[in-house]
């Protein structure tokens, strides 16, 4: 398979510097063009389109990474024509542009029509149908879903309804691209893949997660899996414990709406923090393969032990934060934004204490925070190494030295860091912690694609190692479920924090009731 069998199979590691690498290092990947196709767009005059999808969609094209037998049809509600359609699509084109993306653009169309309307399905066909004749897209199809969660059932049927469920004659394939929500909770997680199931096989499928598209999140893999030094210390042997953080600066900005009806739990920790655990604590592949990851996954999913409510309880923090100062700025209160209620008991942070029951993992306790308004934004995973069993060094000698650390750093700053004791310059044999950093911008000076590029490239191309199985979803509901529930019945009382700290002070009691504390990010 394409996808992840390619990580770290760039270019030349620099004999000088040991890190630095070129530019062509990023690219194999990216240089792999999909078969000739049409991409449809459900919602492209919504904000995800043009955020998101249409702007990776023309990086890629700038970087000639897509077929000249491609073509877009955006289908919306909103009431505009071909043009209007197009003249959106041009102003998002990147800033060193070389035109290649306006020339597609002006082959783009546009369906302006209701989700459940026949007529439009029937446009949408026409449509396609004319491509196929005249830009040669050969009868391949790639739907985005990209609507409110609400329509992906409908938009489904309707598809298939009006056979677009099937390539069209001389086609290979037609590809449902779904984004998270999937589902609010279990049982509409798996109505919504029934209604899904309904109309396309779960091969057809693809589940965006954008955590999965981010390089950093992939070089997990190639971190534990590409060396043989960590993998042997990467168990309850040496490791003491485990630290997965996301923590963003941003509020909930315009969101405030949806978020109300989402928070934390849901919106970030059943679906990126689930994901990044489930590849940090599988077992090796078989294979770098679609199955391969995607089994391992479920399987660390399935290890994970679900508590019942009590212990969610016992286990885990909600909370919301209140007016505070964030990099000098005054900020509102979650309550004080749009959207939301004064008296919201929405929790816009988590904090948690999981256990995995494997062999790898028995007793190792895996600690989980997520909040906004936090002092920095930092997602980053970290193994906490156990302490040597004796320390030949009195007390105060050793008072600096902090457990060792390896910390995989996903976002800002990407890179890796190993932080150990070494001897303080000087007379006394004092040590203390020092740190070993590897950047990944220092290292591959030529940056990295957008996590939405390398997605819409991997499922363009029929990749599905990056995408979420319907099997990894519903074991993540299944995880979050008893702290879903412990939440509605308003347990644990939610704490509050001021924008712009770590969090409340509840999530430090969680860590330090087992004789731990959080790291600095
Ligand atoms: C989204 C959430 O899935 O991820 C947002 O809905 C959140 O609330 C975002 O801000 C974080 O993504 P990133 O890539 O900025 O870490």
């Amino acid at each position: 398979m394409a996808g992840l069998a390619s990580v770290g199979s760039g270019g030349d590691t620099s004999p000088s510097t040991g890190f630095t690498a070129t530019v062509h290092d990023i690219d194999p990947d990216l240089g792999r063009r999909p078969e000739p196709l049409a991409l449809v767009i459900f919602g492209a005059s919504g904000d995800l389109a043009h955020r998101k999808i249409l702007p990776a969609l023309a990086q890629l094209v700038e970087r000639g990474s897509l077929n000249d037998q491609f073509a877009l049809v955006g289908v919306a509600r909103s009431d505009w024509t071909d043009e209007e359609f197009r003249e959106m699509c041009r102003k998002l084109a990147p800033p060193s542009s070389n035109g290649a993306w306006n020339r597609l653009v002006d082959r783009f169309r546009y369906v302006a029509g209701d989700y459940g309307d026949d007529a439009t399905f029937g446009r949408l066909a026409e449509i396609l149908d004319g491509f196929d004749a005249e830009s040669g897209t050969a009868g391949n199809r790639v739907y985005y879903l990209a609507t409110i969660p609400a329509l992906f059932g409908a938009v489904a049927g309707s598809l298939a309804k009006h056979g677009c469920n099937r390539p069209a004659p001389g086609g290979d394939f037609a590809r449902l691209v779904v984004e998270k929500p999937f589902g609010s909770d279990l049982a509409s997680a798996k109505d919504l893949d029934a209604s899904l199931h309904e109309a396309f096989r779960e091969d057809q499928i693809f589940r965006i997660d954008h955590y999965m598209g981010k390089e950093t999140v992939q070089n997990v893999l190639a971190l534990r899996f590409a060396n043989s030094i960590f993998e042997p210390i990467w168990n309850r042997r040496y490791v003491d414990h485990v630290q997965v953080t996301v923590a963003e600066s941003l509020g909930v900005e315009h969101r405030g709406g949806f978020y109300e009806t989402a928070g934390a739990l849901r919106d970030i920790v059943q679906n990126h923090v689930m994901q990044v655990l489930s590849l940090t604590l599988m077992e090796p592949p078989s294979s770098m393969d679609a199955d391969g990851i995607r089994d391992e996954k479920v399987k660390l999913l399935r290890s994970v032990l679900i508590p019942d409510t009590d212990e969610a309880v016992n286990n885990v923090v909600r909370g919301q934060y209140q007016r505070g100062t964030l990099h000098g700025e005054d900020v509102p209160g979650y309550r004080e934004e749009d959207g939301v209620s004064p008296s919201s008991q929405t929790e816009t942070y988590v904090a948690m204490h999981l256990l995995v029951d494997n062999w790898r993992w028995a007793g190792v306790p895996i600690y989980v925070r997520t909040g906004k308004r936090l002092a920095d934004r930092a997602t980053e995973v970290s193994m906490v190494f156990q302490r040597p069993p004796h320390l030949p060094f009195a007390g105060k000698l050793a008072r600096d030295l902090r457990p060792d650390t390896l910390t995989l750093r996903i976002q800002p700053d990407e890179g890796i860091a190993l932080s150990f004791g070494a001897k303080v310059p000087g007379p006394a044999f004092r040590v203390r912690s020092v740190a070993m950093d590897f950047s990944y911008a220092e290292a591959f000076p030529g940056g990295t694609a957008d996590a939405y590029e390398r997605l819409l490239l991997d499922a363009m191309s029929g990749d599905a190692t990056l995408f979420i199985r319907s099997d990894e979803v519903d074991q993540a509901w299944e995880i979050v479920a008893p702290i879903q529930q412990a939440f509605l019945e308003g347990e644990p009382p939610l704490a509050h924090y001021r924008a712009g700290g770590w969090g409340p002070i509840e999530a430090d009691r969680l860590i330090e009731g087992g004789g731990r504390q959080w790291r600095n990010p």
